[in-house]
């Protein structure tokens, strides 16, 4: 029995494929390397001396999909695949609601016509809009996104909400990710962000290593202890541990669930510049700009659901973070050099 994982050749993805691959996981990965590529996996194998599975083919490929269903042995899909660029997805919409949309319907279709019925995916605390309250449950209700990127995470819960009310043979686990950062600790996986980061971690990675020049603080006037936005950071190596958690609680028929993966602890991004630079030695130099359009002042999870019942909590600390996110960026200045 294997596990489908797509997008498996992305930032969470291929730390998701080692931790399976550790917990004795057989694996097969589905990427179009839209934005990855197969060095990652070759990593991956390098970490776990195990192969990767893989088949570099699109999820709206239908084909595809029934050729790789036809094959393996597939008992559960992990999905990753997706679009994931905020400003982007407000210049291409059809573009992000065709990949991830079209690409999980037609996931979903093959998926259901080979009686392959578990799928955890991934969300996003996105989908919370501007948060009621905070620390976030999984009770706050869904909110406005401010953007195509955020409105697929909202409309496939909805979509995968329904599909398994209408039919509960289905299993889904629906995973909203606070901010993953940080890297496996060998330094040879990593997020790769093709052109300019969008996202705040790998932008300080670049100052540091000095290929940017300074960091841009979108904004330090919000109601918050610095004025600068606060986030839930966790680890990426937690993160992918939490989808391992999940896989095993989808194996008891669990019907539909929904956990928020996050610290449940805030921090501004001047508190990220501050431990960036304790726990690495290297100055950011940083200049306060205008808000970004659609930011949020605040948002932090409470992971205690995720804790009760996945028996999940995030391990590393804000220390450890930085300093794999440093390692991974020194380490490899120009990230798998395709
Ligand atoms: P990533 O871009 O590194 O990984 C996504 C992978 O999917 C890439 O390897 C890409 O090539 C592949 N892909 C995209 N479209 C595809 C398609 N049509 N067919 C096959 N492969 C395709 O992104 P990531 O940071 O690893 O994110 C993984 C998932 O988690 C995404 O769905 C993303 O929206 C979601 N997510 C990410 C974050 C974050 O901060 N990184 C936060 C919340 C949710
Ligand atoms: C962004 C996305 C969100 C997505 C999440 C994880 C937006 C509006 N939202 O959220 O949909 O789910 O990433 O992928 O893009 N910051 C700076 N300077 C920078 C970069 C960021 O000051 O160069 C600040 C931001 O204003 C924010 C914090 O750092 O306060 C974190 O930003 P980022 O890493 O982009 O994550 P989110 O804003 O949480």
């Amino acid at each position: 029995m294997s596990i489908l994982v797509t997008g498996g050749a992305g930032y969470i993805g291929s730390h998701t494929v080692v931790e399976l691959q550790n917990e004795g996981y057989d694996v097969v990965v589905i990427d179009n390397l839209s934005n990855s590529c197969k060095k990652s996996l070759e990593r991956v194998e390098k970490i776990t001396g195990k192969p990767v599975k893989f088949y570099e083919d699109d999820i709206r490929d239908r084909e595809a999909l029934e050729n790789i269903f036809r094959n393996e042995d597939i008992d559960s899909c992990i999905h990753f695949a997706g679009l994931k660029a905020v400003a982007e997805s407000v210049r291409i919409p059809w573009e992000y609601y065709d990949n991830n949309i079209s690409g999980t319907l037609t996931l979903l279709d093959v998926m259901r016509s080979h009686s392959v019925k578990n799928i955890i995916f991934s969300s996003s605390a996105t989908v919370y809009g501007t948060p009621k309250f905070v620390p976030i449950t999984e009770d706050c209700p869904k909110g406005t996104c401010t953007n195509p990127y955020g409105w697929t995470k909202s409309m496939l819960e909805q979509i995968l909400t329904d599909i398994q009310f209408a039919d509960n043979e289905w299993n889904v686990v629906l995973l909203r990710y606070f901010n993953p950062i940080g890297a496996h600790k060998s330094g040879l996986i990593g997020e790769n962000p093709t052109g300019i980061p969008n996202n705040l971690m790998p932008y300080v990675t670049q100052v540091a290593i000095g290929k940017r020049d300074h960091l841009n603080v979108f904004g330090n006037d919000y109601d918050t202890h610095d004025g600068t936005g606060v986030r839930d950071y966790l680890h990426v190596v937690d993160l992918a541990k939490g989808h391992v958690m999940a896989l095993k609680k989808i194996k008891d028929k669990s019907g539909l669930s929904i956990y928020n993966l996050g610290t449940g602890i805030g921090y501004s991004v001047l508190d990220i510049v501050k431990n960036f630079e304790e726990a690495t030695g290297v100055k950011v130099p940083y200049k306060i700009t205008g808000r970004r359009p659609g930011d949020i002042a605040t948002c932090y999870a409470d992971p205690s659901k995720a804790a009760k019942e996945l028996g999940w909590r995030a391990e590393y600390g804000i220390k450890e973070m930085c300093e794999d996110s440093w390692r991974w960026q020194s380490m490899n200045p120009d990230g798998y050099g395709e």
